[in-house]
């Protein structure tokens, strides 16, 4: 496989705090990669930077090979990017179909007109299983179908990798299952997924590669089996870390 994403020396201050300190590594064309670590660890930040919401303070960031440091948010859908929010956020007052319609409009293969961008809408809601719920006004949805309509509304833009910000926060576990269905669905049509996410059974059963990130440091990298037995992940998740990290770890 071939490397999709290289970071390296990633750093970002916000006023003299560092909350993403010198972190490299690489994420492979095809594959699902996670990334775990305690509340606070600079997971989002990371995301952020690669995805252009914020200038890196310093450190390169590469897209096949590409370097792409410091292109803006908006010139990622044509590049084949997309990304969810751990923040959701839905255009409140248009329906389901509208939401992902407006995204149809962003991307290498956009559509032309709203009616062809409903047609993308309507296919990516059968797709995510949102399609009864078209008509709905996102506002009025739950936090489970909002986190669906946020990866609803990436993938309408058509993209070849996927950015995925905590989207099984808040989810039960007939919930969760249904996600990990569908990121894997969303895969196996060959999008790369880089994904955050605390919930651990999903992690495990998801992605191929993990890496840790602790107080803005790359601490590990490595299958989920082999960071899960880290001694020092261990020490972050269950011993020096809070009793809300390690009950991270318990989902
Ligand atoms: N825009 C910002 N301005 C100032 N500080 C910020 C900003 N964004 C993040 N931070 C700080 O950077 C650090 C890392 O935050 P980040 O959101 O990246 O963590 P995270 O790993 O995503 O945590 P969580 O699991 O809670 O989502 C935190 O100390 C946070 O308060
Ligand atoms: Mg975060």
């Amino acid at each position: 496989m071939s490397v999709i994403i290289e970071v390296n020396g990633l750093t970002k201050s916000f006023r003299g705090l560092k909350a993403v300190s010198d972190v490299s590594f690489v994420t492979e064309e095809g594959a699902i990669t996670g990334m775990i670590g305690p509340n606070g660890a600079g997971k989002s930040t990371t995301f952020n930077m690669i995805c252009g919401f914020y200038p890196p303070t310093s450190g390169t960031i590469r897209y096949r090979g590409q370097d792409i440091t410091g292109r803006r948010a908006y010139e990622f859908a044509d590049m084949g990017i997309a990304r969810t929010f751990q923040i959701m956020k839905p255009l409140g007052n248009l329906t389901v179909l509208d939401n992902v319609a407006s995204s149809a409009f962003f991307g290498r293969h956009r559509a032309k007109d709203l009616r062809q961008a409903r047609e993308i809408a309507a296919e990516t809601l059968e797709f995510t299983g949102l399609y009864t719920k078209r008509d709905v006004l996102a506002r009025e949805m739950g936090t489970p179908d909002q986190k669906r309509l946020e990866m609803a509304r990436a993938l309408a833009t058509k993209p070849d990798m996927l950015f995925l910000d905590e989207v099984m926060a808040g989810l039960n576990p007939t919930e969760t299952e249904d996600a990990i269905a569908l990121i894997r669905r969303i895969n196996n049509g060959g999008v790369t997924i880089f994904l955050i996410e605390h919930i651990m059974r999903a992690v495990v059963s998801l992605c191929e590669k993990v890496i840790v990130l602790h107080h803005g440091e790359k601490i590990a990298e490595g299958t989920p089996d082999q960071v899960m037995n880290d001694p020092i992940v261990m020490e972050v998740y269950l011993g020096t870390g809070s009793r809300e990290d390690a009950a991270h770890v318990e989902n």
